[in-house]
């Protein structure tokens, strides 16, 4: 059984969270709790191989003082733990599950930023990453379209998925995914 740390990483409020506990719990979360950091093991048959996944549910990004909040809040956001924390889950990363909410322009652009740190930190061009287009079911509120998306995911080689917590929509398949990218390594 090979074990993998998986991180969900994304702006605040994108489902991060929520995408963790439908894959690891089957559960939906309607409320909204905003996480400082929690991690969460599974063990799942990938394509007849058990995986032990450690799966680390993040903070938003703003909140480690992200482009959005860092004017807002020059410092206070940004404390020397904070990003030694961030440094740490990242180098310690094998798999990154990149979300956004396809009703967040915004969420959609911090993804740029993110994958840098990562490819930085890990000193690794070809780490597994996954792009989740999360709240799929909020179609009336898009504002990402799936072609910009779409080219995002070519530009990166990372696969891209439309899901939605809420209706447990490719929610399995993204993590998957992932695991299927870090099985190859
Ligand atoms: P932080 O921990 O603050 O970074 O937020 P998060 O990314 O973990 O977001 P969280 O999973 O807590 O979800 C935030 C809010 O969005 C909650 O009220 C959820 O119920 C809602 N939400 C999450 N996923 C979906 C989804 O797929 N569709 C809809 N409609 N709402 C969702
Ligand atoms: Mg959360």
């Amino acid at each position: 059984c090979r074990e993998f740390n998986v991180v969900v990483l994304g702006a605040g409020g994108v489902g991060k969270s929520c995408l963790t506990a439908q894959f690891v719990h089957n559960e939906w979360i309607e409320s909204y709790d905003p996480t400082i950091e929690d991690s969460y093991r599974t063990q799942r048959a990938v394509d007849g191989r058990q995986v032990m996944l450690e799966i680390l549910d993040t903070a938003g990004t703003e909140q480690f003082g992200g482009c959005h909040s860092a004017f807002k809040f020059p410092f206070a956001s940004l404390t020397p733990s904070k990003v030694a924390m961030r440094d740490l889950y990242m180098k310690t990363g094998q798999g990154f599950l990149l979300v956004f909410s396809i009703a967040s322009r915004t969420s959609f652009e911090e993804l740029e930023t993110l994958r840098d740190d990562i490819i930085r930190i890990k000193d690794d061009e070809d780490i597994p990453i996954v792009i989740v287009g999360n709240k799929a079911d909020l179609e009336d509120q898009r504002a990402v379209d799936r072609a910009k998306a779409f080219s995002l995911s070519q530009r990166w080689s990372a696969p891209y998925y439309e899901a939605s917590a809420r209706t447990r929509t490719n929610v399995d398949e993204a993590f998957i995914d992932l695991c299927r990218q870090m099985l190859r390594r």
